[in-house]
């Protein structure tokens, strides 16, 4: 089942009173189940076609389908729903919310959808295992550091089990040993439940474990592998 299908896609920004153009006609389908990174140099586009794909952002020309609909066809209320039903976001900057708890939230990406209160503390405390954070479910954001903020966003995107989970850089700020456990826990989602995982990173830690490899220059596709 194709994920995400788009065709000629570019994606300008206003720039004083000319543009910059980020993106430069993406031709690119993603299939269910895949454990794929874009990676390449900084500006080359990776957090924009993220963004993008997650509608969190709308393209200038082209189209995009995610999970068999066309973003541009969504209400506002629908793309919220696609966004809170189905997709995991981990972002650079975490978006932690700092007057909740860890465990709260993690928690908050189940508020929205329909499931019993003991359900959803299983699901959370489960999550945060994944994570290695079981000990600070009790903390606030301003208590953690950039890593273990880093691993919270990735347990708060990964709570719901989402079919696509976006992830812009997620370990930036994680050591080796971090890095490798969550990345190991995301590929066992990956083959478990068949969450399909798109990565922007230039880790090569990240890399080693991607079974596919989409490389970005100047908002242009330059090579897509296999690995
Ligand atoms: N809102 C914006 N306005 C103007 N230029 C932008 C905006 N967002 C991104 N860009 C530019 O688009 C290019 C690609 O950015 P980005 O997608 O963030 O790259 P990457 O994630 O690969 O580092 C960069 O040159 C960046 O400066
Ligand atoms: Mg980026």
């Amino acid at each position: 089942m194709e994920i995400i299908k788009i065709n000629n896609m570019s994606k300008r920004f206003a720039v004083g009173n000319s543009h910059f153009t980020a993106l430069n006609k993406i031709n690119l389908t993603l299939n269910e189940g895949e454990f794929t990174g874009l990676v390449g140099p900084s500006g080359s586009g990776k957090t924009t076609l993220l963004n993008i794909i997650g509608s969190l952002d709308v393209p200038s020309e082209g189209k995009i389908e995610v999970l068999g609909k066309s973003i541009a066809d969504l209400s506002h209320k629908e793309s919220a729903q696609l966004r809170n039903l189905h997709l995991g976001f981990i972002f650079q900057t975490y978006n932690l919310l700092p007057v909740y708890t860890v465990y709260e939230n993690v928690e908050f990406a189940l508020l929205l959808q329909k499931m019993g209160a003991s359900e959803r503390r299983k699901a959370v405390l489960e999550a945060l295992e994944w994570v290695g954070l079981s000990e600070k479910i009790k903390s606030k954001p301003s208590q953690l550091s950039g890593g273990e903020s880093q691993r919270v966003a990735i347990a708060r995107a990964m709570v719901k089990k989402p079919k696509l989970v976006l992830a812009d850089e997620p370990t930036a700020n994680l050591d080796s040993e971090n890095s490798h456990n969550i990345l190991k826990t995301m590929l066992k989602l990956n083959e478990e439940l068949k969450t399909t995982f798109v990565f922007a990173t230039h880790d090569e830690k990240v890399m080693s474990y991607l079974k596919r490899m989409i490389s970005l220059a100047d908002g242009q596709i330059t090579k897509d592998e296999i690995q």
